[in-house]
């Protein structure tokens, strides 16, 4: 005998935005049934390999530096949430506004140590050895008109060892950043 259940599913839409290699955009994609949010949409500024894994996997995608068009590309996906994703862009203050609370960020320091302007990929680790840090790390924020400037959300630390080079660190922060992202997310969506 079968009983007729009706389960309500809820997922949160996400857009993912990403401008690289996109190995964080497969992370929340491998994670999606895990954490219970699904992505609904890619975004690039350019040609890059996450506009190639959004195909593979048949989900959405803009490639756009026109922010009128993302907006609406954005609210035709029903998008809840954005998540930037090793975006190499500044958001216009305009959509910051506009999705106040609705768009996070992560970066590979413990902010407010080692963020900013031109603040990214290995030059972050380079400055955290640079300046002999014992302990490195992600933040995942909420994103403002102040670049690496919003409220955060979560941090995750790694040891710095006393052999690492930059890229042994950053290998170390990105592996920290994959655990921590996709939770982040899964813990906003049951907000
Ligand atoms: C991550 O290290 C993240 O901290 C930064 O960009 C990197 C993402 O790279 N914002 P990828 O394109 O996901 O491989």
């Amino acid at each position: 005998m079968s009983a007729d259940i009706n389960i309500l599913y809820y997922h949160m839409n996400i857009a993912v935005f990403a401008s690289g290699t996109g190995t964080t955009l497969q992370t929340l994609i491998d994670k999606q049934a895990q954490y219970d949010y699904c992505v609904a949409l890619v975004v690039t500024n350019r040609e890059c390999t996450a506009l190639k894994r959004a195909a593979n996997y048949d989900i959405p995608h803009l490639q756009s530096k026109d922010w009128e068009e993302i907006d609406k590309v954005l609210i035709e996906n029903k998008i809840q949430l954005i998540v930037l994703a090793g975006f190499l862009a500044i958001i216009p203050a305009w959509i910051c506004q506009k999705w106040e609370k609705r768009i996070i960020n992560i970066h590979p320091s413990l902010l407010p140590k080692f963020g900013g302007k031109g603040m990214y990929g290995i030059r972050v680790q380079e400055a955290v050895l640079a300046a002999g840090e014992t302990e490195a790390g992600c933040t995942v924020h909420y994103v403002s008109a102040e670049v690496d400037g919003g409220n955060i959300i979560a941090q995750a630390s790694v040891c710095v060892e006393p052999q690492d080079n930059a890229e042994s660190l950053s290998l170390r922060v990105q592996q920290a950043e994959k655990a921590l992202l996709p939770k982040v997310v899964g813990e906003l969506v049951k907000d």
